[in-house]
């Protein structure tokens, strides 16, 4: 198995009472093993469908999606899916939401300890383990649906605006911890957000959406390498790109 994702001539219609809605349109992207890569698009346009989509939680009007050349037809382990408002399980301990996985995968419980402990360490919530999710700032329950997303060791993260909710200080910091994790398990990661500047400092290609339905606007690449210095006037001047080819989609709104 590999993490290299195929989209191919993606359709999604939702049909309601008396209207349809046609939310995706002939989208095509190819996403390499260990590449990050961003969605960013108008509100509305499309970007949680695709998600849902590559996830098998909801099924494309046309079209078909392949992970590691198999077509995706339902949920599955091999993708793992981490949303805006945590969506975490308040009655569970942060070991055991880690773990919520591994238990319907069937996996023995010494080697759930074992596997969640890893995660635990690796997004930094050892001290954590017991704690209720009440208890936890918005970073860290962050850390809590990325460590559940990797515990099932899937191919491919996505990563529906992640980092949405938090301040922005602890934005930053969750977008280097997001660059260490990438470095550690070299894991496939779609990844939608409202930030130019998250999407140039994180992303090996900017994929630019137009208003609904989603086609690809332009598709930009960033070249260089990771930590990036969001000062520099090479990044700037490819943010402002990027915003003017957003508020064009914006203003055809109106
Ligand atoms: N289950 C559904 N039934 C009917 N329409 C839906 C459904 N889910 C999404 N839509 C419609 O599809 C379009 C795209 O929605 P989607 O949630 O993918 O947008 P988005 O790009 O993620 O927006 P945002 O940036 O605000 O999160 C919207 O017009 C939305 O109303
Ligand atoms: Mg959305």
């Amino acid at each position: 198995m590999s993490g290299d994702l195929s989209i191919r001539g993606l359709k999604k219609v939702f049909k309601t009472k008396d209207d349809e809605v046609v939310a995706i349109d002939d989208f095509t992207l190819d996403v390499k093993q260990g590449e990050l890569v961003s969605l960013l698009g108008p509100s509305g346009c499309g970007k949680t469908t695709i998600l849902r989509l590559v996830a098998g939680l909801s099924e494309p009007t046309a079209g078909e999606i392949l992970l590691g050349g198999k077509k995706v037809s339902g949920p599955g382990a091999d993708r793992g899916m981490i949303f805006q408002e945590f969506a975490l399980f308040p009655w569970r301990s942060v070991r055991k939401n880690i773990e919520f996985g591994l238990e319907i995968a069937g996996i023995p419980k010494a080697e759930r300890r074992q596997r969640s402990q890893f995660f635990l360490d690796m997004v930094g919530l050892e001290r954590f383990a017991d704690a209720r999710i009440h208890e936890l700032s918005g970073g860290m329950k962050q850390r809590v649906g990325i460590a559940r997303a990797l515990a099932n060791d899937p191919e491919i993260l996505l990563m529906d605006e992640p980092f949405g909710a938090l301040d922005a200080q602890t934005r930053n910091i969750m977008q280097k911890e997001l660059l260490k994790i990438m470095e550690k398990t070299e894991k496939t990661i779609l990844f939608v957000t409202h930030s130019v500047d998250e999407a140039v400092y994180l992303s090996d290609r900017v994929v630019v959406l137009t208003k609904r339905p989603a086609h690809i606007k332009e598709i930009i690449e960033v070249p260089w390498p990771r930590p990036r210095d969001r000062a520099a006037p090479e990044v700037a001047a490819m943010r402002k790109k990027i915003l003017r080819e957003l508020e064009e989609e914006n203003v055809m709104d109106n």
